[in-house]
């Protein structure tokens, strides 16, 4: 199946009611443990890397190795350009050529929002990719840091208004989710989700992958979560499996430690055993 565009998997995945999950991955060992679990599961996987990644995994290495890592890869698999913040960042992941980018603007006020997501838009879509845009704040940071969650939940009329008026792929939402390690349990929203779901066509994403319970995971797929993301369970297995005192030892425990979260949580999406899309 090899390299496919994120909007394939995600339409499928949204027809179907299954998540795919999107995993954050730092280094080749990271990239070869996500892919092979994808193939021993037969699961689509959707590969990202973050913009507050790319100052110690640039992007001018990481994408060409993900996408190669894609091509190769007997599953479909996506890869993805997550929390594009300066234009100047997510035109350089086009030209690199992954297949959807993402416009972080979830901080600024709603028209800023608007305008700017439906920018990126524009030009995306005259390169051939797609555009996952954010609406309401997810709280926490994709840094992996410990803050407090400081959300704005999103509106589900506001939601109908901003993938109209941007014509984004995907929406991100904010319903109680948080990046990083949850400071509390987390509490989401599913009503607001549901109404969420009702207002608008595109799949919808989920940040703040890591702490979710099984069964909060389930019920947001439910109501129309397609795409979750996952980064720090991911880094934290890895932090529990090394063995620091032999190098081999060393990178092959922590491309197992990502095969093992990356399958963890194809196995809860329901994404195995569909790897033909
Ligand atoms: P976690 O680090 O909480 O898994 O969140 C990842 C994420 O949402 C990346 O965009």
């Amino acid at each position: 199946m090899a390299l496919v565009s994120m909007k394939s998997i995600l339409h499928h995945a949204q027809t179907e009611h299954y998540g795919v999950g999107a995993f954050n991955l730092l280094n080749m060992e990271a990239v070869k443990g996500a892919i092979a679990a994808a193939e021993e599961l037969n699961s689509p996987i959707i590969l990202q890397l973050a913009e507050v990644q790319l100052p110690h995994t640039p992007m001018h290495l990481m994408f060409p190795m993900m996408l190669q890592a894609a091509r190769e890869a007997s599953v479909p698999v996506a890869v993805h350009y997550d929390h594009g913040i300066t234009f100047e960042a997510i035109m350089q992941s086009l030209k690199y050529g992954v297949g959807s980018v993402m416009y972080d603007g979830a901080a600024l006020p709603f028209d800023e929002n608007v305008q700017l997501s439906a920018e990126i838009v524009r030009i995306a879509h005259a390169m051939g990719a797609d555009v996952e845009a954010e609406l309401g704040v997810v709280g926490g940071t994709e840094a992996g840091g410990h803050e407090d969650i400081n959300e704005c939940l999103t509106d589900p009329a506001q939601a109908h208004e901003f993938v109209k008026r941007t014509g984004c792929d995907f929406l991100a939402v904010a319903i109680g989710n948080a990046h990083g390690p949850y400071v509390k349990k987390p509490d989401l929203q599913m009503d607001r989700l549901k109404q969420i779901n009702e207002a608008v066509q595109v799949p919808l994403v989920l940040h703040g992958g890591s702490g979710i319970s099984d069964d909060d995971f389930k019920t947001c797929i439910k109501h129309g979560i397609t795409k979750i993301n996952v980064a720090t369970s991911l880094q934290e297995r890895v932090l529990a499996t090394i063995d620091a005192s032999n190098y081999v030892n060393f990178t092959q425990k922590m491309e197992m430690a990502v095969f093992e979260d990356v399958a963890k949580h194809m196995k809860i999406f329901g994404s195995i055993g569909r790897g033909r899309i």
